[in-house]
């Protein structure tokens, strides 16, 4: 086992001994590269949404929010090229039925003999490439038929485009202006893997900004620079980030320009988002496809013409396993190991960990007090079972930020331990300035 897969198989193994993601339909053997997000994990992925919704929608007065439907009309999907182009070449084994990509025939081993690549055990049969269309289908209404045909969508991206005059319109926005939407997007993935990185059914968190023709690259490069500042907010290793230019071979269909972020997972540099300059390609094909004129008239200029796009496109998911990666890790401490997840307390779970030292002389009673104060500010968790350093070490691994204790001197004087997850150093404070001084340290401001 290298150290790579021995960092994710630590993490998946502490993402399901704490509640962050289990494997769909475990019970059942599990379904392929589709997951689910536990009670930590949900707060997590939560989280990370909201921080972008607040940076995209909130903190701006050029871009509105929008929840598009996942099925959309399948003529879509055909003026947006998922129905020509959004495929993968694949290669059929006759011998053994599995399936390979034919471009990565060469990283991939052949499941009789794992020590040869697919094609060069003798009994291997392989069929030429053909082309596989990534997008799941399924059929509207009782009949199925050709007519019923419709997709899940494998991006968010075109309910935004088609909704861009009724937005526009509604808010009386003048362009430039964007559109941002979180929501769940679904691609049958040939070569899913590392966890969550690579998955069938995700979320994505998209935004398209319509600019004026000819101010695209400027809007390009702003977007560049605003979201790579978003990533390192969230508290990733600068040193682990970087942008990955796309070359000519690379770019999508309808990109001019396209640059990745990518972060060094275990597993190597990966993308985790997409700035992408799409020109006026998507509007000109629904405006075609559609008959519908989906021009934007400049009254200032009293002109009329299709916006440009320039869209970021981030996976949650993809985030989520980011943080995780970029928070892991195991420290030696009085010659125990101490696994910690150092998360930014903005996007930890649980923002606070109560615990009576002991369950005598009436500490359960005040920590529970305290607990449900607290409680009206922040996510917390309450836990009174075990020793005092086995429940730092399970808050630890949840990535908690803060632990309060209550003890022998709560009780005389109203005060408590408040620990910190990253130094384990502790201060006491009167308990009743206990959410105000976690809201300063969570959130930076008092009273925010
Ligand atoms: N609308 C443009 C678009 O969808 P993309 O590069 O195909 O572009 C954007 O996807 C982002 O969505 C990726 O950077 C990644 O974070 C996430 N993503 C794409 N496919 C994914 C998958 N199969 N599993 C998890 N996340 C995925």
């Amino acid at each position: 086992m290298s150290a790579t897969d021995n960092v994710m198989d630590k993490l998946v193994s502490l993402c399901k001994r704490r509640g962050f993601v289990f494997q769909s339909s475990e019970i059942y053997g599990g379904l392929g590269s589709v997951w689910d997000y536990g009670p930590l994990g949900v707060e997590l992925k939560k989280n990370i949404k909201d921080r972008w919704w607040r940076a995209m929608v909130h903190a701006r007065d050029d871009i509105e929010g929008l929840d598009a439907a996942i099925l959309m009309h399948p003529r879509v999907w055909e003026a947006s090229g998922h129905v020509a182009g959004f495929t993968d070449p694949l290669v059929d084994c006759r011998t053994c039925k599995s399936r390979f990509r034919a471009d990565q025939i060469q990283s991939a081993s052949c499941p009789r003999k794992p020590s040869k690549h697919p094609g060069e055990h003798t009994e291997c049969d392989l069929t030429e490439p053909r082309l596989f269309n990534l997008m799941f289908k399924t059929f509207m209404g009782p009949v199925e038929e050709q007519a019923a045909v419709i997709y899940l969508r494998p991006e968010t991206a075109q309910g935004i485009y088609v909704n861009y005059l009724n937005v526009l319109q509604a808010s009386r926005q003048k362009v430039p202006f964007g559109i941002a939407q979180i929501g769940k997007a679904f691609r049958n993935e040939i070569t899913p893997g590392n966890f969550i990185f690579r998955t069938r059914e995700f979320e994505q968190m998209e935004m398209q900004f319509f600019v004026k023709p000819g101010t695209d690259s400027e809007w390009f490069e702003r977007w560049r620079e605003w979201r790579m500042a978003w990533h390192v907010e969230l508290g990733l290793t600068p040193a682990r980030l970087r942008w990955h230019p796309h070359g000519a071979d690379e770019l999508a269909h309808y990109a001019k320009a396209a640059y990745d972020i990518e972060y060094e997972f275990p597993f190597g540099w990966n993308e985790i988002e997409g700035v992408h300059n799409r020109t006026d390609f998507d509007l000109k094909r629904h405006q075609e496809s559609s008959g519908k004129k989906l021009e934007y008239f400049d009254q200032a200029a009293n002109e009329r013409y299709l916006p440009y796009i320039v869209e970021t496109s981030a996976g949650a998911d993809r985030v989520t396993l980011t943080v995780l990666a970029d928070a892991y890790r195991e420290e030696q401490v009085e010659g125990e190991t101490r696994v910690v997840l150092g998360l930014a307390p903005a996007i930890a779970p649980i923002k606070v960990a109560v615990l009576p030292l002991m369950k005598k002389e009436g500490m359960p009673d005040v920590a529970d007090r305290i607990y449900r104060d607290v409680r009206g500010h922040m996510n917390a968790f309450y836990d009174d079972s075990g020793a005092i350093g086995r429940r730092y070490r399970r808050q630890d691994e949840a990535g908690t930020p803060f632990c309060v204790t209550v003890d022998a001197d709560t009780l005389s004087d109203g005060t408590v331990t408040i620990r910190e997850r990253d130094s384990m150093q502790q201060v006491r404070i009167a308990a009743t300035q206990v959410p105000e001084w976690l809201r300063e340290r969570i959130w930076g401001a008092p009273g925010s």
